[in-house]
């Protein structure tokens, strides 16, 4: 913004998006209902203190520059029915063993970021559904109407946001439980990656990155490194994200913090901004450059150079790294293309930004059974895409970005178990879009620890920061 504009700009409150054009937005047919929501919600305590967000930013900015790895994964849609602390302890458990492959492979830390306690809105493609004759509006996840094709379930009903507010201060309860009560010990979980490791079929592509953790983890032992001397070894730190899709949740959970007087929206640690909501003088993008938390803005296959420099100029205008997180979602086929224009233009400008590679919204694919899903092997082939790119234009590919859950679901084709089209009705269970399930997650995760150990040898990047 040019600086006679951010003179002339109203200041930003957390309502401003209500002047913007919007998109993807419910219509709630009971306004009185909505407003009393809302002030509800502006009661409730934050879910998040704006200190962990800016703990998390500063995470993130070493990420940015190359010194860190940034892992962010959890369900496409929560869910109201299958609330239950198994899936939340399963989901978490698959990401810490993620974790550890990819803290091996990189050689640098892994900032893990969870797609929970909070990811219930959902963007899509039409806004009604026609079956039979019978039109009703389209399901827009749990925070906004229900999944069956009834009216009294697809109407928008406000209520559900209190709903989505409790479950996630529960989950999110869970989630501090385990990452600082012991659930994290890296010994254990190594235990659970070498189980793994023992099943697979594809096992012995995996044992050498296993079989040298156990060595570092024995060499830790031996020279006094322990979780009595070391929390690191039992204790992690976990974050929590989501789409900031439905603003009226978001802006009522907006606090000023005190300590340093700024707006941190308190839904989440990190907030993303869809690919179908990024216009740049669109409400979501008019609401998030307002609050300080660490934001995520996604990038399809249409984003040009221009456009990309545009939202990075709105969104990050201070360059403070940490702050953005770019989310490419090209798809396998167009990331050779689409990516290396974006990599150089922002590396010419001089833009301090984390690029994150998220190859499951790119890739998906209507089965001959009819179900939507996404194969292991384009996931793999979109991932490679960005770490090869960023190979060539010297920038830091710096984290990934999934649609996965601990349990054994079968909902994306392929993997070392080789699930077929004709296996996804078995236990297809998703809400929305396919998810890995956990080993099909850990494979991916030792794929990628692959990769970074390739970036490794390549040399640092030549970070611009500007
Ligand atoms: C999502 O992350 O669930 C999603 C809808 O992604 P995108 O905005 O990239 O389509
Ligand atoms: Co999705």
């Amino acid at each position: 913004m040019a600086p006679q504009d951010a003179a002339s700009a109203p200041a930003w409150t957390p309502d401003r998006w209500r002047a913007h054009p919007i998109e993807q937005a419910p219509v709630y047919p009971d306004p009185a209902a909505l407003a009393a929501t809302e002030a509800r919600l502006r009661q409730c305590p934050p879910l998040v203190f704006a200190g962990e967000a800016r703990r998390l930013k500063a995470a993130l900015a070493r990420a940015t520059t190359g010194e860190a790895f940034l892992l962010q994964g959890g369900d496409c849609a929560e869910s109201f029915d299958e609330f239950h602390a198994n899936l939340i302890r399963d989901s978490f458990r698959v990401l810490l063993q993620m974790a550890v492959v990819l803290t091996f492979g990189a050689g640098m830390p892994v900032v893990k970021v969870g797609r929970m306690a909070g990811q219930f809105a959902k963007p899509r493609t039409a806004p009604t559904e026609t079956i039979g004759g019978v039109t009703l509006p389209i399901y827009r996840g749990d925070i906004v109407n229900g999944p069956g094709f009834t009216e009294a379930d697809r109407t928008p009903d406000p209520r559900r946001m209190l709903d989505a507010y409790y479950q996630s201060a529960v989950t999110l309860n869970l989630l501090r439980a385990f990452a600082q009560g012991g659930f994290a010990d890296l010994r254990r979980v190594h235990d659970w990656n070498r189980s793994f490791v023992a099943d697979s079929p594809l096992g012995p592509r995996y044992a050498e990155i296993s079989q040298r953790i156990d060595e570092s983890l024995a060499f830790m032992q031996a020279v006094g490194i322990t979780p009595a001397t070391s929390p690191q070894m039992t204790e992690t730190a976990f974050w929590t994200s989501h789409e900031a899709l439905l603003l009226p949740y978001e802006e009522a959970l907006t606090r000023t913090d005190s300590l340093t007087g700024t707006a941190y929206d308190c839904s989440a640690h990190l907030l993303w901004i869809g690919e179908r909501t990024r216009q740049p003088d669109g409400a979501h993008v008019a609401f998030l450059k307002g609050v300080a938390n660490p934001i995520g803005v996604k990038c399809g296959p249409t984003m040009t150079p221009d456009e990309l420099l545009r939202l990075i100029d709105l969104l990050n205008p201070a360059n403070e790294p940490g702050r953005l997180t770019l989310i490419v979602r090209t798809g396998a086929d167009k990331v050779e293309t689409v990516l290396p224009p974006l990599l150089r233009a922002v590396k010419r400008e001089g833009r301090a930004v984390l690029w994150s590679c998220d190859p499951m919204h790119g890739n998906t694919i209507k089965a001959s059974t009819g179900h939507k899903t996404r194969d292991f092997d384009r996931i793999l082939a979109e991932l490679r895409g960005f770490f090869a790119a960023h190979r060539t234009e010297g920038t830091h590919a710096g984290g990934v970005h999934l649609e996965m859950t601990g349990k054994d679901v079968t909902e994306c084709t392929g993997g070392a178990r080789a699930i077929a089209e004709a296996d996804l009705g078995a236990r297809y269970h998703t809400q929305c879009d396919p998810r890995l399930n956990g080993a099909q997650a850990l494979e991916l995760a030792f794929l990628i620890a692959g990769e970074l150990k390739q970036a490794r040898r390549c040399g640092p990047p030549a970070v611009a920061l500007g």
